[in-house]
């Protein structure tokens, strides 16, 4: 049942501090300050040379937040593909590769399809899935459960911030298997995993204020979303939200990809949406917001108080998060990308649950 909210999609929303800490918990060993996988004992880590990450959707920008990370922490090379284009592109699928594919379903067609083509091609497969039982759980070699529990509305969004909770935990044990982390390093990535249940907690208590500015966005026709480095798969997962649920036409950019065509769509009926957390990227993400101000563009900016405090001025509006480790981020601002499409679609009046055109699992290619 929806409990005490409006809608599926909302409750799902409010789900996350639990779901996260429900994942992080199988992954996690709090005493021993490690983090570990259930990785059967014909399974090495350490001989793995390059990485696929295959998914679509939402889960594929999952998957291109894990690409950061795993470069970052493990430095193992990674391909990432949407899967509809992974099977038809000739892939070269070397010795000792492992094939990620995260789905929330565990049943999407083009997803399955580019697993068992992978299979074939003497790949080894982990399974970032949220549907224990379903078919792409049944066939990987390695299953990572994500404990979302039943997502209903078919935007997804608790089954991202989960499949977001297992990928760092992937991430950090693959780079203890190549000799990356230091017991300290690992204990640091513990401690901010396990602080990722309280920040998501704190980002949903902007709910309202973001309610009270969702009607400045509701009578858009276009809006942009841009993002660097790991906010760059939540600008796209931010508009990816957007028109599922609203109809808003929406697109995420790099953000510095800007100014070499979308710059010019610019002006002061197009909200742009700027996520930036303070941090290395933040100068030059801000940079980008101010050449769109520079021509008219309106700009809602999510950061933390630093970063607001630094760049807010001038903008239509900002949206408030709380300090976030860089590794825990992509977590705590998928929240404020999830509520705003949400606020919006209401504004509108559009059926959240069930918006037109879509299915919650597809199972066609
Ligand atoms: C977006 C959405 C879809 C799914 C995609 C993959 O809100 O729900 O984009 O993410 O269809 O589905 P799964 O994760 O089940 O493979």
């Amino acid at each position: 049942s929806k409990g005490n909210h409006r809608h599926f999609m909302l409750k799902e929303i409010y789900e996350q501090p639990i779901v996260v800490a429900q994942t992080l918990r199988s992954y996690l060993q709090r005493l021993e300050e490690r983090v570990t996988l259930p990785v059967p004992d014909d399974f090495d880590l350490a001989a793995i040379r390059r990485v696929t990450i295959v998914a679509c959707g939402t889960s594929f920008y999952a998957g291109m937040v894990a690409k950061y990370w795993f470069e970052q922490f493990a430095r193992v090379p990674v391909d990432l593909d949407v899967a509809s284009e992974f099977r038809y592109r000739a892939p070269v699928m070397e010795e000792a590769g492992l094939m990620i594919v995260i789905s929330q379903s565990g049943e999407t067609a083009d997803t399955l399809a580019a697993l068992r083509h992978a299979k074939a091609e003497g790949q080894k497969i982990a399974a970032v899935v949220n549907v224990p039982t379903s078919t792409m759980a049944r066939e990987a070699d390695l299953l990572l459960p994500t404990h979302a529990g039943p997502e209903i509305g078919v935007a997804s969004t608790k089954a991202f911030t989960c499949q977001l909770a297992v990928l760092a935990a992937l991430a950090a044990n693959f780079a203890r298997a190549r000799g990356r982390l230091s017991p300290d390093e690992e204990r640091e990535i513990v401690t901010h995993l396990a602080e990722a249940p309280a920040a998501l907690n704190a980002a949903l208590s902007y709910d309202e204020a973001i309610a009270a500015m969702a009607p400045a966005v509701a009578g858009a026709r276009d809006v942009l979303y841009l993002g660097r480095g790991t906010d760059y798969p939540l600008a796209l997962e931010g508009a990816l939200k957007l028109k599922e649920i609203s109809y808003i036409h929406a697109e995420g950019y790099a953000a510095g990809e800007m100014k070499h065509g979308p710059i010019a769509l610019i002006d002061e009926a197009v909200p742009v949406i700027v996520i930036a957390p303070s941090g290395p990227l933040f100068e030059k993400t801000v940079s980008n917001m101010q050449e769109v101000q520079a021509r008219g563009g309106k700009v809602v900016l999510i950061s933390d108080a630093q970063g607001i405090a630094a760049a807010g001025k001038g903008c239509l509006a900002t949206i408030e998060m709380p300090e976030a480790h860089p590794l825990i981020a992509p977590l705590v601002y998928a929240v404020p990308v999830q509520l705003l499409a949400y606020h919006v679609a209401v504004a509108k009046g559009t059926d959240v649950d069930q918006p037109r055109n879509l299915a919650k699992s597809v199972t066609v290619e």
